[in-house]
């Protein structure tokens, strides 16, 4: 049977049983923040289980887009390493929602796999929870299978949980023994290639809280998931997934590219690479992107890895946007997707590709260089696996797989402590909306109860009752529950609003957060008794500023397509009271004639004072009929969804958001900002209304100072100097600013006429650029800060060794100054490493050079003798070039002994 056959025939099965075949749900979730892909077939039916959604019917049956690269289900590290783990897999599966459970599961699987697909019977197995023992006896008694053949296992085998949280219950799973002489009760669930699960039983009958604990569901249900791709292994009688229809095409293709035979070595490299492209094309074509977070990081190392092991292929060009194409040609029929949104992930893959190989190479070097002077350890250290993941955006696991092949083993303890340092500094610089939600250790009563309504708030306040009230971890933070809840939680890139909670005495709490049943709070816990009247009050001036930027993102969505193409559309999006941020697939630059008609259009749409149509709860199958409506991310809220619509002709979005009642209540529209986020995707920021003056008063208030700072000969005069000018003053950027300043006094200095001076200015703004880009000055002082932190003090001065690495174009110069300006007491010995250059610089400090006769002239022309090369300078300061590295280490090693000696 072909792989299609055998898809078919498992749905086909379950619809005589009364089973809906359904649709997959997207492999990009978006409704579940718990979750980074789709991971089970039972993803888009949690709300079911959990017994706040219902369908139509209570049989259904699909197969399921998975990608298990991520959170509590990650393959990837197995896959390339057997025949059967995948990051992208079809799980084909079948449920009753509170309807039949254990009896008909386990007797129509028994059915399907003896009956139908006349699989051995002997040579199946079933295992199930130790304390289950009615689907033990139903196995037994129902079923014709050896009852040897029936074992019980403890949780971490047979009890299914979808996540940290979520529905889950015991299971029964089906394995296969595939050896030639039969195995025994030891080998099921021991990870060979020859005995495998093909099937999992699941009997969902509890939720798992954020506590911990379990709470019975109200009804009981079954979850079935077959691995698609390891039963068609089994059926097609092959050695692994990766010899079966699904594959081969791709592993032929791959062959034809590189010239490799799939043989030896190859396999392995070949069946990873093979099963990347799947979950890269998969996902994009749902709608992610590859980028520095989230699952968007899962997808760039997963494509980091592929492009990697086609190097091992000997094939060092982009190979797996190549792929795209044998992909569609077999899985289109029965996921459309792939052939409607081919050129969009050929193109997103092809880009991330070329990136990744420019890249490489340099990390390469800087990785083999590392090894060179590994000489006594078999630990790659974890400070340079964080280089190699800073610099030059190897992953992790990226690293690993290099050092493991070079004999070594990362220092993952350092790696994760430079993380951790990295995200503290990334912390302290951002601005802080409002406060996190931490909400793992509350319980809060009545948190099933709260109405959560956002679309009804009001000026006054909506009354309403207390449920709960809990100190959160945050301190001075209060997680309250509250029966109707008018604030809106941040969902589809919209904020969460703010507001107040006025108690029946009067006195105010500030709201600072709210999620969908609870709402976070600073002040007087008393004040908030269980049971209280209160009343919720939005601050409605700010989110009038959010639904008037939410309106005009939906507006500026599909401006952009008209202008630009049907290609584009949100990949990411953030709807504030200041601003909207909207991300979107597009290979160029905008310019500035697009933004202009993009602008006009948006505008244009403000200016018809069109009313705002919600429609609330309709038939996911009506609201696709909307013509060109759009769904982001696919179905979000099961079989029923909300539609915002400003123009019929124009935008209908499937929306949970809030939205002005008129089109006409935004205002003005204007774009502040374009720029490159990704490899193809761009991200352009945009004011409404008011946001629109706040944001030009700022730039006139600058342009104000400016002026007010400029030769006074100009003061009375400005217009005659600004228009030369314009572009420089539009810019955001404050050292464009200064430097027409600068420009300006040239300008009086030299008597150049505006006209010239903007000249001079551009040519040596484009200079400075250069100079900028070449030495990297901030990142040169950066590494400079970290190194001198880090040294050691002996004696009260410093002995600083290490390595600095100059972005192209070298800044040796200005580094040893820095350096030398940082140290204020103490000697230096840095190995200055470019692309292009190996130098050394010495620095001393004046104390010492005269307290000890130091002179750093001297030193680094010792040090760099010993590397192959020469220099020297000043007792305070002194460079050299030097070749051989491979000493690098025991040079600096020898410095630091030496000055040590000589301090103590
Ligand atoms: N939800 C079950 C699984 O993923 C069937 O194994």
């Amino acid at each position: 049977m072909k792989s299609g056959e055998i898809r078919d025939s498992f749905l086909k099965f379950f619809e005589g049983k009364g089973h809906k075949i359904v649709p997959s749900s997207p492999v990009v979730p978006y409704d579940d923040p718990t979750l980074l892909f789709t991971n089970a077939g039972m993803n888009q039916f949690k709300d079911v289980f959990l017994g706040r959604g219902t369908r139509e019917y209570s049989r259904a049956t699909d197969t399921q887009k998975c990608i298990r690269a991520g959170g509590k289900h990650n393959d990837l590290e197995e896959v390339g390493m057997d025949g059967f783990h995948h990051t992208f897999f079809e799980m084909l599966g079948n449920w009753s929602f509170g309807d039949y459970y254990k009896d008909e599961a386990i007797v129509w699987a028994w059915e399907l796999l003896t009956d139908i697909w006349k699989l051995p019977k002997d040579k199946l197995w079933a295992s199930v929870f130790e304390t289950d023992d009615e689907a033990f006896e139903i196995w037994k008694t129902k079923t014709d299978i050896n009852p040897n053949h029936i074992l019980r296992f403890g949780e971490k085998d047979n009890f299914w949980e979808m996540g940290d949280t979520g529905p889950c219950g015991p299971c029964s799973e089906i394995h296969i023994d595939l050896t030639k002489d039969g195995c025994r009760p030891e080998d099921i669930n021991a990870g060979l290639e020859e005995v495998i699960e093909i099937w999992n039983l699941v009997f969902i009958q509890y939720n798992r809280k954020k506590d911990g604990e379990l709470e019975l569901l109200p009804k009981k249900h079954v979850d079935t998931g077959m691995g698609f791709e390891r039963v068609v292994r089994v059926l097609q009688n092959k050695k692994s997934n990766y010899e079966t229809d699904i594959f081969f095409p791709l592993i032929e293709k791959i062959s034809s590219i590189t010239g490799k035979q799939y043989e030896g070595e190859n396999v392995s490299s070949m069946n990873a690479i093979a099963d990347h492209i799947r979950a890269l094309s998969f996902a994009i074509a749902d709608g992610a992107v590859p980028s520095n977070e989230g699952r968007g990081y899962v997808l760039r190392r997963i494509l980091r890895r592929a492009s990697r092991l086609a190097r091992k292929l000997d094939y060092n060009n982009p190979i797996l946007f190549s792929l795209v194409d044998t992909l569609s040609e077999n899985f289109g029929d029965v996921f459309p997707e792939l052939i409607q949104k081919k050129d969009f992930v050929k193109e997103i893959v092809k880009a991330e590709e070329e990136n990744f190989h420019k890249t490489l190479d340099r990390g390469i070097i800087l990785f083999n260089e590392v090894c060179s002077t590994l000489k006594d350890t078999k630990i790659f250290p974890g400070s340079e696996a964080f280089k190699l993941y800073d610099t030059f955006g190897f992953p992790l696991d990226l690293t690993e797989v290099m050092a493991r092949e070079s004999g070594f083993k990362v220092d993952t303890l350092k790696f994760e402590e430079e993380m951790e340092k990295q995200k503290a500094r990334a912390k302290s610089a951002r601005k802080e909306h409002s406060s996190e939600v931490d909400f793992t250790h509350t319980n809060l009563k009545g948190k099933d109860d709260v109405v959560y309504d956002p679309y009804n708030a009001t000026e006054d306040g909506i009354k309403a009752v207390v449920l709960d009230a809990q100190s959160s971890s945050n301190e001075g933070e209060i997680v309250v529950s509250i029966n109707k809840n008018p604030f809106y939680s941040e969902s589809g890139g919209q904020i969460s609003d703010v507001g107040k909670i006025v108690t029946h005495s009067g006195s105010a709490l500030s709201v600072i957060n709210s999620g969908k049943n609870y709402v976070i709070v600073k002040g007087d816990k008393s004040l908030l008794n269980e049971g209280s009247e209160i009343i919720a009050k939005v601050d409605m001036q700010r989110r009038d500023a959010i639904e008037r930027n939410h309106t005009a993102t939906h507006l500026v969505h599909e401006a952009l397509r008209r202008v630009l193409g049907s290609h584009v559309k949100q990949v990411g999006s953030l709807v504030s009271d200041e601003y909207l941020r909207f991300d979107f697939p597009h290979f160029h630059k905008l310019e500035s004639a697009q933004i202009k008609d993009i602008e006009e259009i948006v505008n244009g749409k403000i200016e018809e004072k069109i009313a705002v149509q919600t429609l609330e709860d309709i038939p996911i199958e009506e609201a696709n009929k909307i013509p060109n409506v759009k769904q982001l991310f696919g179905e979000k809220y099961g079989s029923k969804v909300r539609v915002v619509i400003v123009d019929e002709n124009f935008s209908a979005e499937f929306c949970g958001g809030t939205h002005v009642q008129s089109s006409e209540k935004i205002g003005l529209f204007k774009i502040t900002k374009e720029e490159s986020i990704a490899a193809g995707t761009r991200r352009i920021f945009a004011r409404t209304g008011k946001g629109i003056f706040t944001f030009l008063s700022e730039k006139i208030r600058e342009t104000e100072k400016v002026i007010s700072e400029l030769p006074e000969k100009y003061t009375g005069n400005v217009s005659a100097i600004i228009p030369g000018f314009t572009e420089l003053l539009k810019s955001s950027d404050p050292n464009d600013l200064l430097l027409v300043k600068t420009l300006l006094k040239t300008q009086e200095k030299t008597s150049m006429n505006a006209h010239e001076a903007r000249e001079k200015y551009l040519e040596d703004k484009k200079l400075l650029e250069k100079q900028m880009l070449s030495l990297g000055i901030e990142k040169i002082r950066e590494d400079i800060d970290n190194l001198i932190t880090s040294s050691p003090k002996v004696a009260d001065s410093l002995v600083v060794t290490g390595r600095l690495h100059l972005p192209k174009g070298s800044g040796i110069k200005e580094a040893g100054e820095e350096l030398r300006k940082k140290l204020t007491r103490g000697a230096a010995l840095v190995a200055a490493i470019s692309d292009e250059k190996f130098n050394l610089i010495c620095a001393v400090s004046d104390d010492l050079v005269k307290s000890k006769d130091l002179n750093a002239g001297q030193l680094v022309s010792d040090a760099a003798r010993e590397l192959g090369g020469g220099g020297g300078g000043r007792p305070n300061l002194a460079t050299a070039g030097a070749k051989d590295i491979s000493k690098l280490d025991s040079v600096l090693l020898d410095f630091s002994d030496r000055i040590k000696k000589l301090l103590t």
